[in-house]
């Protein structure tokens, strides 16, 4: 056979397995796996003393999305996916954002005109709901989902965006007579004003106040609260973004009832504390997500979850503002009030190589977990798999030669997106991807940049089982 591309001399990692193997791709496709392989024609790949893995999916991403207020996110699709990229991502999955007063299908076509040519990774929607009128919960959902859209998030915090407990039961319920896989972002909203209004009334609105009124209490209480109500209807959920201990009890004790919850977290819940939004003067504004950083010991308590299978996803929440000028961080109101301050933290290229370095470096989690959380968990949960996720015969040929000794200090200065800071400035890692192939096409070698833009395809997705 006729390869386009053979890589040799790397060890092979997957979800379950790690062996020495040679890869050959063809039409972009894992064609063989072999122990050699050799193709006169085709080009050669040396993977000596790398580790070959499937191409990171970070499916918890937001780019481009509507911020209001004259705040902009510091990624469109080209900036994001290059970082995504550089950080040995193939795919990831962004927010399509319906706004409260707006329509579903409008908000995917224009979010979808963005993207169009526009990507150096492959992508894939989830949609958020936070207009659940009769137009889009009795017609566009349903649609939509049929036509792939399989994933939508709902908020249960945010002003503009919160569902009451009647809206998320009637969309859950939508999600399950047509199959969609429910996201929700677990904070109690009036618990947070209620807080928000006492921290105003002492005169504390600097960004720290951003934590002390996002407690664990809320995130838990509004975790028990989805659980319940997704038992109630009876539909699987994944629960995003969890920061804490107490959050992932509820998701053990459910799990424990025998319901379907799939849990996530992140790299700001094992490397940032709420110390963090202290910062000098706003620089604590850098910091501002939520759920917020908490602290040593609930940075444990993530640990714990990711190496004892609570959490199944290890996603970046990449949600991009930059600090400096007015349209981000530091917008007009931003700069006197944390309530002003837009949520959200880069990430998605620091992702992978803060997990390999923390967890497979510090023996926390071994080699085909961090796949697992990297990965192949991402594939399965969203309809990828087995085209995305693994390296397998008939795979798409997604692949992050990585280069696991190398040391580097994180710094925003070389990294590719389009804020001005990494909240992980400074960090040591070890690990980091060398060369990353998207459906067999090169698109970084030895670090540098050889894919182009519109390189990325979206990925249709069928309906859910
Ligand atoms: O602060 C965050 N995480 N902003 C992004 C939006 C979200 O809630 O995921
Ligand atoms: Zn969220
Ligand atoms: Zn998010």
């Amino acid at each position: 056979m006729g390869y386009d591309t053979i890589i040799r001399g790397g060890t092979v990692v997957t979800a379950s397995d790690t062996f020495a193997a040679a890869l050959g791709i063809k039409d972009g496709r894992i064609a063989a796996i072999a122990d050699t392989l050799d193709d006169p024609d085709a080009e050669i790949i040396d993977a000596t003393g790398r580790l070959i893995l499937p191409g990171g999916i970070d499916s918890h991403v937001h780019i481009s999305q509507p911020s209001g207020d004259g705040i902009v996110m510091a990624d469109d699709f080209e900036s994001g996916t290059r970082s995504a990229l550089f950080g040995g991502n193939t795919t990831i999955m962004p927010f399509c954002l319906q706004e409260r007063d707006g329509e579903m299908r409008a908000a995917l076509t224009a979010y979808h005109a963005l993207a169009e040519g526009a990507c150096y990774t492959d992508t894939a929607f989830h949609l958020i709901v936070a207009n659940p009128d009769q137009q889009t919960l009795g017609q566009d959902l349903p649609a939509l989902i049929a036509d792939g859209y399989t994933s939508v998030k709902v908020f249960m915090t945010y002003d503009n965006l919160r569902l009451n407990d009647a809206e998320l039961l009637s969309t859950f319920d939508v999600a399950r007579r047509h199959g969609a896989t429910m996201m929700i972002h677990c904070e109690n909203e009036d618990a947070i004003r209620y807080l928000a209004d006492r921290a105003e009334a002492d005169g504390n609105l600097r960004p720290r106040a951003h934590a002390t009124t996002r407690p664990v209490a809320v995130e838990r209480e509004a975790t028990h609260r989805a659980i319940s109500l997704a038992e109630v209807v009876d539909l699987p959920i994944v629960i995003v973004h969890v920061s804490n201990g107490a959050a992932a009890d509820e998701i053990r004790r459910a799990r424990s009832r025998g319901l379907r919850i799939t849990a996530e977290t992140c790299p700001q819940y094992l490397m940032l504390t709420a110390d963090d939004l202290e910062g000098m003067d706003w620089e604590g504004a850098k910091f501002v997500c939520s759920p917020p950083p908490r602290d040593a010991e609930e940075q444990r308590a993530c640990w714990a979850g990711l190496t004892d299978g609570t959490f199944d996803l290890f996603s970046s929440d990449h949600c991009p503002f930059r600090y400096e000028g007015t349209d981000g961080k530091m917008n007009p109101k931003g700069a006197k009030d944390f309530r002003h301050v837009p949520n959200g933290i880069p990430g998605v290229e620091t992702r992978m190589p803060i997990l390999f370095s923390e967890g497979v470096g510090k023996g926390r989690i071994d080699l085909n977990r961090f796949v697992a959380l990297t990965s192949t968990n991402h594939a399965k949960q969203y309809g990828l798999y087995p085209r995305k996720g693994t390296i397998a015969i008939g795979s798409d040929a997604d692949l992050a030669i990585w280069d696991p000794e190398v040391r580097r200090t994180i710094r925003h200065a070389d990294l590719h997106d389009g804020a001005d800071y990494s909240p992980y400035e400074g960090i040591e890692v070890t690990g980091w991807p060398q060369t990353v192939l998207l459906r067999g096409k090169v698109m970084i070698r030895d670090g540098a940049l050889e894919g182009a833009l519109g390189d990325g395809r979206y990925l249709d997705r069928d309906a859910r089982d």
